[in-house]
């Protein structure tokens, strides 16, 4: 428990005094203030994670103190301190916002458990402005309402699905299907941003980036010594939603070891932390993303069946760019003024041979793609008009690198790569005879690697 800020406010020195030796020793550091007038003298200073103040003090009382701390900073959790025979006030406290009260005489351990609620409390508001922020950014600034470009009649149709989904406030899961690159991270973003729940949190999750035990953490949170490294209790990114939106993006990529717990979660919405005894109620919506053909992947066992229904109740299937017609040209015009005021130019004109091109090219990287063709075009064209060679997109047939200095050809409709590496696995185990040294040599790989991947692929048991 590293440096949390606690000020104390009595005028009883001798209880102040015993307070702040005992959170001391818990990592606390604690600074004491006699009457109210010096407390909020100190607070700017301070800005102290949570305050206890006594209810009776000399001049300016603790009510009034508590109100004049909110009004400086709502987000700091008071605690106030009440003799036997002033539970009325501590009640009208709590009614005024007080995070809590604490009874005198005053029990230390039940103090400083308060002290640790409240400042995991504090911690958790800060962790969601982050999330809040962090999913306010590196969109598009004009990317809110009227973000989602296309009027297309593919594209209309999943933007009117989109709608309808933003504006109920209960819906089961939605799942948002498409290709790398197709807008399915700014779809969910923009139901989020234009539904009945806008002001409350959106919390976007990166399922790729963790393994089963981390991410079972990180989505439903921890008690304290649940592991090694659990130092202090820490809420999920399930709770943390609360009220609003929990995005799993990448969700084809869960380990199938967490796909039950998830399915839980969201069929009884309630969570449970790890190390922990008792269920959570949570409302939360779900959003789910992938570019993987789930349903393929359910019947190939790396997904379960059960899970990929309850999410796929709503699909909202993002169509590829080739697939949008003259689409193509609007979000071309947009990225073109985007990136003209980027870097301070005028907005230049494109030739028909360069928009005959923009349209029959295939975009496998789809709208991400497009938005770097152009964004190279505006340097590149120095504010000319811009024409085929500016754009520097390879005709689609040779679009595809030699297969020299090991660099692999893809194949036009693009890989399933763990396909490909559980059909290597396969052979190269078979190869061997079954011997994993060899076949972990034979791939290059540790044979701790090559059982780790085995068991991902459910190919060992
Ligand atoms: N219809 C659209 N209108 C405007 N901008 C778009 C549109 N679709 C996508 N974009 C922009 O294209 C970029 C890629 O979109 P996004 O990241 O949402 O794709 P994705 O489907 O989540 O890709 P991936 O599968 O790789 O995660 C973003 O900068 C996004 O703002
Ligand atoms: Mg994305």
């Amino acid at each position: 428990m590293s440096g949390a800020t606690v000020l104390i406010v009595d005028d009883e020195r001798t209880l102040a005094r015993a307070i702040k030796g005992f959170l001391a020793e818990y990592g606390y550091e604690a600074e004491v203030a006699g009457d109210a007038e010096s407390a909020l003298a100190q607070l700017e200073r301070l800005r102290p994670d949570v305050v206890f103040a006594d209810v009776r003090l000399p001049g300016m009382n603790g009510i009034e103190l508590l109100r004049r701390i909110r009004e400086f900073d709502a987000a700091i959790p008071v605690i106030i301190m009440t003799a036997h025979g002033t539970i009325e006030g501590a009640v009208e406290a709590v009614k005024l916002g007080a995070f809590d009260y604490l009874k005198k005489p005053v029990d230390l351990e039940e103090l400083k458990l308060l002290a640790d609620r409240a400042r995991e409390h504090s911690q958790l508001k800060q962790e969601l402005s982050y999330y809040r922020r962090q999913a306010g950014r590196g969109e598009t600034p004009d990317a809110g309402l009227a973000g989602v470009l296309g009027r297309s009649p593919a594209m209309r149709a999943v933007l009117d699905q989109a709608r309808q989904i933003a504006q109920l406030d209960e819906t089961p899961p939605v799942l948002i299907t498409g290709e790398t690159g197709t807008g399915k991270g700014l779809v969910a973003r923009t139901i989020h941003a234009t539904g009945a729940r806008a002001g409350q949190p959106f919390i976007e999750v990166n399922c790729t980036a963790l393994p089963a035990t981390l991410m079972e953490a990180e989505l439903f949170g921890h008690e304290r010594g649940a592991f090694t490294d659990a130092k202090e209790s820490k809420l999920g990114l399930f709770e943390a939603g609360e009220g609003g939106f929990l995005f799993l993006d990448e969700v084809g990529d869960i380990e199938l070891a967490l796909q039950g717990k998830l399915l839980r979660a969201i069929e009884d919405r309630t969570v449970r932390r790890v190390g922990g005894i008792r269920d959570r109620k949570v409302d939360v919506r779900i959003l789910a993303a992938t570019n993987r053909d789930l349903e393929r992947e359910t019947q190939r066992d790396r997904f379960r069946k059960d899970l990929y229904f309850r999410l796929a109740v709503l699909p909202l299937r993002l169509p590829p760019l080739r697939e949008r017609g003259d689409d193509v040209l609007i979000l071309a015009e947009h990225f073109l003024q985007r990136f003209s005021a980027k870097y301070g130019r005028p907005v230049p004109q494109m030739d028909a041979p360069a928009r005959e091109l923009l349209l029959a090219y295939p975009w496998p990287g789809n709208v991400r793609e497009l938005s770097h063709v152009m964004e190279r075009a505006v340097l590149w064209s120095r504010g000319d008009t811009i024409g085929v060679d500016h754009l520097s997109l390879t005709a689609p047939a040779e679009s595809a690198p030699p297969a020299s200095e090991g660099i692999p050809v893809l194949p036009p409709p693009g890989v399933d790569l763990g396909g490909w590496e559980k059909a290597m696995l396969e052979r190269a185990l078979a190869d061997a005879g079954g011997n994993q040294t060899r076949a972990a040599q034979r791939l290059g790989i540790t044979r701790d690697t090559l059982r780790y991947r085995l068991k991902k692929h459910g190919l060992q048991g």
